[in-house]
C-alpha cells in the first residue's frame, strides 16, 4: 500500500490526454506565477526538511502541481514507495485517517538524510472536522519520519490546530500575463494557429485559472481549429464582452435605450442574470472612463449582483442597474 491509484494523475504524455494534464508542470520551477510560493518550495527542494504544508488558494492555480512537483524532486526515485497521497476521491474518513495514514505514518522506508515520507492530502476542505481531529496527534508523533501536504480552497475549512501545525502558503490568481505566457509554449508546442485577440479573450473568460484557460484553449482548437475572439466565446458560452462593453459605451453616450435593448438580446440568448452581472463587472473594471464614475458603476453593480444571489434575476432587475448606471453619469455630468 504505497502510494495510491490517485498518484497516476501525475502521467505525463499520450497522445489523447487533456492539455492540462500534457503540460502540468513536473519541475518546480516550471510552476508560473505565486513567485513568493514557488520561490519557498524550491528552497525546501533543495534543502530537504519539508515542513508539514497548508496550500490555499482558488481553483486552477498550480496548488496540486506545486505538491506533486515538490514531492517528485524531494523524494525521487522513492516516491512510490514515500509518498501517500489522498484526495477527495479517496475516502478520508476518521477511520481511514487512524488506520491509512496511521499506517504509513509507521511505515518504515530508508530514505536520504534530510528527507520524509509524505502525505499528500489534496481537496483537504472536503475533510470532515473528526478527521482532522484525529490527524492532529498523528502529525506530532510521527514528525520525525512524516510530513503532511494539504492543499484547499479556502484554509478556514482547516482546523485551527491543523493550521497551526503548518506552514501556510497562499495562492492567488495568476495574472494575465503569467496565463499569457503558459498559453504561449502550450500555443508553440501544439502549433495553435491563432489571432492574439483569441488569446486575450481566453485569458478574460479564464479570470486567473490557468486550468480554465488550457482547457478553453484546447476546446476551441478542437472545435474550431482557429482561435480566434468569436470561436473562444463560443466555447466558453459567455456573454460577448465587446457586446457588453458597447451596453456601457450607450449608457455613457446617454443612450440609455440602447443599453436596453443590448441587455434584452442577451437575456433573449439564455445567459443567466449572474453570467450577464459578472461579466460587466469585469467590463467595468477595465473600461477606460472617469474614476468617480468608475467606481460609482462598480458599487451599484456590486449591489445588483447581490440581488441576484439573492434570487431576484429578472430582467427588470438588470434594467434597473442599467437605469442607475445611467444615474450616475447624469449626476457626475451635472457636478
Ligand atoms: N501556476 C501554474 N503554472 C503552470 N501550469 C499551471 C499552473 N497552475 C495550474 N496549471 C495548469 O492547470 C492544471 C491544474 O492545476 P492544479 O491541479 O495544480 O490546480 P489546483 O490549484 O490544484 O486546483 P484545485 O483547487 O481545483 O485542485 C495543471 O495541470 C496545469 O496544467
Ligand atoms: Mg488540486
Amino acid at each position: 500500500m504505497a502510494s495510491s491509484s490517485s498518484s497516476s494523475s501525475y502521467s505525463g504524455s499520450g497522445p489523447d490526454i487533456p492539455w492540462v494534464e500534457k503540460y502540468r508542470p513536473i519541475k518546480v520551477v516550471d510552476i508560473v506565477g505565486n513567485q513568493d510560493a514557488v520561490a519557498r518550495f524550491q528552497v525546501i527542494a533543495r534543502d530537504g526538511n519539508m515542513p508539514n504544508l497548508i496550500l490555499a488558494g482558488p481553483p486552477g492555480t498550480g496548488k496540486t502541481t506545486s505538491v506533486l512537483a515538490l514531492a517528485h524532486e524531494l523524494l525521487g526515485p522513492n516516491y512510490k514507495e514515500a509518498v501517500l497521497e489522498l484526495n477527495a476521491s479517496d475516502d478520508r474518513g476518521i477511520d481511514v485517517v487512524r488506520n491509512k495514514i496511521k499506517m504509513f505514518a509507521q511505515k518504515k522506508v530508508t530514505l536520504p538524510l534530510g528527507r520524509h515520507k509524505i502525505i499528500i492530502l489534496d481537496e483537504a476542505d472536503s475533510m470532515t472536522s473528526g478527521a482532522q481531529q484525529a490527524l492532529r496527534r498523528i502529525m506530532e508523533i510521527y514528525s520525525n519520519s512524516t510530513r503532511f501536504a494539504l492543499a484547499c480552497n479556502t484554509s478556514s475549512k482547516i482546523i485551527e490546530p491543523i493550521q497551526s501545525r503548518c506552514a501556510l502558503v497562499r495562492f492567488s490568481r495568476l495574472t494575465e500575463e503569467e496565463i499569457l505566457s503558459r498559453l504561449m509554449v502550450v500555443v508553440a508546442a501544439e502549433k495553435v494557429p491563432y489571432a492574439p485577440e483569441g488569446l486575450e479573450a481566453i485569458i478574460f473568460t479564464a479570470d486567473g485559472d490557468m486550468r480554465q484557460a488550457l482547457n478553453n484553449l484546447q476546446a476551441t482548437n478542437s472545435g474550431f481549429g482557429f482561435v480566434n475572439q468569436e470561436n473562444v466565446f463560443k466555447v466558453c458560452d459567455q456573454p460577448h464582452p465587446l457586446h457588453v462593453k458597447n451596453m456601457i459605451r450607450n449608457v455613457l453616450e446617454g443612450k440609455f435605450d440602447d443599453s436596453c435593448a443590448g441587455l434584452k438580446q442577451l437575456y433573449d440568448l439564455g445567459y443567466s442574470p449572474t453570467d450577464i452581472i459578472t461579466t460587466l463587472f469585469r467590463v467595468i473594471k477595465n473600461y477606460d472612463m472617469a474614476e468617480y464614475i468608475k467606481l460609482e458603476f462598480m458599487k451599484e453593480t456590486g449591489f445588483a449582483h447581490m440581488r441576484i444571489c439573492d434570487g431576484v434575476g429578472s430582467y427588470l432587475q438588470l434594467c434597473g442597474l442599467l437605469a442607475k448606471l445611467a444615474m450616475v453619469r447624469e449626476t457626475a455630468k451635472a457636478a
